[in-house]
């Protein structure tokens, strides 16, 4: 074996482990509870809740600015669909952290979050479509996000989109946060021309609901 392919064997087997020992994402998550510690029970009004997600979005920014710590089975898209795997859900569940992953050519439906939300490009690219509630629905913004750039949503400032793999026949991973358990908490997905909602739970692809903490990637098979 080459000394390149030792180091990148290293490399994956360091990748493989729970994100509870991972330097990097522990600081992110750290800062996180930091910042919800501060914030106390809630917000009141709506300028600080932009605080609050710009906030957010610096500290989010800085995790994706060096991809050397997600791990491989964290990042493993599915061939029919997208994938949203449970990194780190807070004891309190007053936040989740999850990764997103697009094979070439998947997307989302239309859908909200009814909680606020900040998306990090980590790897590739996103597509995201803005709607507003109508019949039809009306798009509002279309917008290409890069490695390394954020994008928010809010049930104030906006919550309706939908979201493509924004690469030419890549695999795209985005980091998105998201206020409480976005695994278990009741939205909707919208029909474009009528813009009849309809109720999902979108749960994780590597844990149950329940699961709190840092998920450990250390034992899935890649
Ligand atoms: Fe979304």
């Amino acid at each position: 074996m080459s000394t390149d392919a030792i180091r990148q064997d290293e490399s994956n087997e360091r990748r493989k482990e729970s994100l509870e020992t991972q330097p990097r994402f522990r600081l992110f998550v750290e800062q996180v509870t930091r910042l919800a510690d501060a914030k106390g029970s809630g917000w009141v009004g709506e300028k600080a809740e932009e605080d609050w997600l710009t906030q957010v979005s610096e500290t989010a920014k800085a995790l994706v600015s060096v991809d050397d710590w997600l791990p491989i089975a964290a990042a493993e898209p599915h061939s029919d669909h997208y994938q949203q795997y449970l990194l780190y859900c807070d004891p309190q569940e007053r936040f989740t952290v999850t990764s997103f992953v697009w094979g070439p050519g998947q997307r989302t439906p239309v859908h909200d979050h009814t909680t606020w939300g900040v998306i990090a490009m980590l790897r590739g690219a996103e597509y995201c479509q803005r709607f507003e509630p109508g019949t039809p629905m009306r798009l509002t913004a279309a917008d290409l996000l890069r490695e390394g750039e954020t994008d928010v949503v809010s049930p104030a400032s906006g919550d309706i989109h939908r979201v493509a793999n924004g690469t030419d026949g890549e695999v795209a991973v985005s980091i998105h946060i998201y206020g409480g358990n976005i695994g278990r908490i009741v939205r909707h997905v919208f029909a474009l021309e009528t813009g009849r909602a309809t109720d999902f739970i979108s749960g994780y692809a590597n844990v149950d609901a329940n699961y709190r903490g840092y998920a450990s990637f250390a034992d899935r098979t890649i």
